[in-house]
């Protein structure tokens, strides 16, 4: 919403959610008037999204569909504006990322603007092999700045601000929303991962907003 705010995306505007789960973006974009593809590949999340789309008569397009691997059937440089929050932590690893960038890269149009949350490591952290695994255990998958870096490599995309997202949803977020769950908290801060006697764990959550050129 703040994103949308910043950039002045206007009511009407094309949005794709990519891994829209129930639609905790989808139905308050659709709610603000914006035109939203929503990708979700789980069919009991996307059962529950149509019937929240159907019940409120919202302009949403439940597209049932792996966003990285499935032929979708979305139109290129479609959208003004898209939204990829707490999908990337569900990777396999940095060829996911790479994949989803590519398809990012076709379906915004340019000038338009592609939000990803995504954990990213400390430049100074070589994560090793078990950190990497118990990262996918724990829905915490994360990437080094160069697998950051490498992804979006000789595509259009350019990467216009990098936010610590636990910092942002706390000074966004109404007071009374605030935690937006009980787990946010220690996921987001990466203490899932590494335990909480760490005061700062090498990866944390970041909000990552790319301008398609
Ligand atoms: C933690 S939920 C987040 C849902 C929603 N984006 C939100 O912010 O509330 C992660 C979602 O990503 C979806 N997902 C994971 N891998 C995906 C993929 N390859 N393509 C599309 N969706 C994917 C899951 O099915 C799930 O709905």
């Amino acid at each position: 919403m703040e994103s949308l705010r910043a950039l002045a995306v206007p009511p009407g505007a094309a949005i794709l959610d990519v891994g829209a789960g129930t639609g905790r973006n989808s139905l308050p974009l659709a709610r603000l008037g914006y035109a939203v593809d929503a990708v979700e590949p789980a069919p009991a999340l996307a059962d529950a999204l149509d019937a929240e789309v159907a019940r409120e008569a919202l302009a949403v397009r439940v597209i049932r569909a792996d966003a990285l691997r499935d032929e979708l059937p979305l139109q290129a440089a479609g959208y003004a504006f898209a939204v990829v929050a707490e999908v990337t932590s569900h990777f396999r690893g940095a060829g996911d990322l790479r994949a989803l960038f590519e398809r990012l890269a076709r379906l915004v149009a340019p000038g338009g603007h592609a939000l990803v949350s995504a954990f990213v490591s400390a430049p100074d952290y070589e994560p090793d092999a078990t950190a990497r695994e118990v990262a996918q255990v724990l829905w915490s998958t994360f990437f080094t700045p160069a697998e950051l870096d490498a992804a979006a490599s000789g595509l259009p995309l350019a990467l216009v601000s990098d936010d610590d997202a636990l910092a942002f949803e706390r000074a966004h977020l109404p007071e009374d929303a605030w935690p937006p769950t009980g787990w946010y908290e220690s996921w987001a801060s990466g203490q899932d991962l590494f335990g909480t006697d760490l005061v700062k764990p090498p990866v944390s959550l970041r909000w990552l907003l790319y301008r398609r050129d």
